[in-house]
């Protein structure tokens, strides 16, 4: 197995060449002496107002809706905030259920199975969360005595599948979880990397009155995971138990103060820029496919997001596959990672932030060798030519 993948499509980071990293520098030597002295206290639950603002702003400005500034709680990454709702809404009294699709963020899978939550899956298809199958898991739920905690949902470029939840369906959503009272945790962790078409609006943005839903939003889509910085937007008394179970002081007001500073008047602008050239990673990942796999795969071509959704032949041993991409210094993710159960599904994940065009160029044609050597009916012919 090779040490360093030389293709790395296997995970959900920005694009490294479109980082700011002098910007950001001027912004902190700017924001830290403005903070001064307040480094010496705890920020709070929810956090330096001035982020707290500007993500505000950021929700106000797409969505279309008043955001108050006093219902933001600024996070460790938006993983805090997947993990804090699951530690809010679960009660411990018998079993704590939640409902998701069942193609979900491996991270997410991984934190509410150690908490302790039994996930409920429902299917989705290109257009994300199936309502009629939402309606039928709520359904048997309440028949057998155990109503879910919430719902999970990853409606805009969901991971792993890239899709988007057409306006219609978001609202049917909406009524069901009304009518079943479960409120609904919405994760947009990459709203804003955003290539092609109209954006839809948000759970929350389509519910104005609703005062059940939870939002989770990041920074680590649009700048870098590395600043670990989130947040999270819920209205009281949502808030208030959201805010009951932190105890960690809040988040740093270092980074807090330090983004607030670079985002305040360059937000979309930095946004534009980052999706451009994420837009030609995309764009050569899809001719990549194309023309290497074109006659035996299907994949997504998400309009926002980090990933590309790949569907294999019924006949290619993923076991092998996995084993040739890495020997091939090929990295992707399996599809059953992101299944709530683990089941085997025949996927491979494409996240096309790190790698370079030119890396994204010969590293498809090298994956799309490895998938026709893997396929166990003709597989044989093509090893000599993907051991290569
Ligand atoms: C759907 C989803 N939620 C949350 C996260 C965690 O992101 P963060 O870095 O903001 O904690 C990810 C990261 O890939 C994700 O895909």
């Amino acid at each position: 197995m090779a040490d360093k993948p030389v293709y790395d499509f296997g995970s959900g980071c920005t694009n490294p060449e479109t980082f700011p990293t002098e910007a950001l520098a001027e912004a902190a030597l700017r924001a830290i002496p403005r903070v001064g002295e307040d480094f010496t206290r705890y920020p709070g639950d929810l956090g330096h107002l001035g982020l707290r603002q500007v993500m505000a702003a950021r929700e106000s400005q797409r969505e279309g809706v008043q955001v108050s500034p006093e219902h933001i709680v600024l996070t460790n990454g938006s993983m805090q905030g997947v993990t804090l709702v699951a530690e809010a809404l679960m009660t411990g009294v018998g079993e704590d259920i939640v409902v998701c699709e069942e193609l979900t963020y491996s991270g997410t899978i991984g934190a509410y199975r150690r908490l302790g939550l039994r996930m409920e899956g429902v299917a989705l298809d290109d257009e994300g969360m199936c309502p009629d199958d939402l309606e039928r898991v709520l359904t048997s739920l309440h028949k057998a005595g155990t109503p879910p905690r919430f719902l999970y949902i990853l409606s805009t470029y969901q991971n792993p599948t890239g899709s988007v939840m057409p306006k219609a369906r978001r609202l049917a959503i909406i009524d069901i979880a009304r009518r079943f009272a479960v409120p609904i945790v919405e994760d947009n962790c990459y709203a804003d990397v955003h290539f092609d078409g109209d954006k839809e609006p948000s759970l929350y943005a389509l519910d104005p009155e609703g005062t059940d839903h939870i939002y989770l939003c990041s920074l680590s889509k649009i700048l870098g995971p590395g600043v670990r910085e989130g947040y999270l937007y819920a209205r009281p008394p949502m808030l208030q138990r959201l805010l009951e179970r932190r105890f960690d002081g809040g988040n740093s007001l270092l980074t807090a103060a330090v983004l607030a500073e670079f985002f305040r008047d360059r937000l979309w602008d930095h946004c534009a820029e980052m999706n451009a050239a994420l837009k030609m990673k995309r764009d050569a990942v899809l001719v990549g496919l194309q023309e290497s796999v074109g006659d035996i795969c299907t994949w997504s071509r998400p309009a926002g997001g980090l990933f590309i959704w790949v569907h294999l032949p019924a006949d290619v041993d993923l076991d092998l596959l996995l084993r040739l991409t890495a020997e091939r210094g090929v990295r992707c993710a399996r599809g059953r990672s992101f299944h709530i159960h683990g089941d085997d599904v025949p996927n491979i994940r494409l996240a096309f932030g790190q790698p370079t065009v030119a890396q994204i160029r010969a590293g498809i044609p090298v994956l799309g060798e490895c998938v026709r050597a893997a396929r166990v009916a003709v597989g044989s012919r093509h090893k000599a030519a993907a051991a290569g």
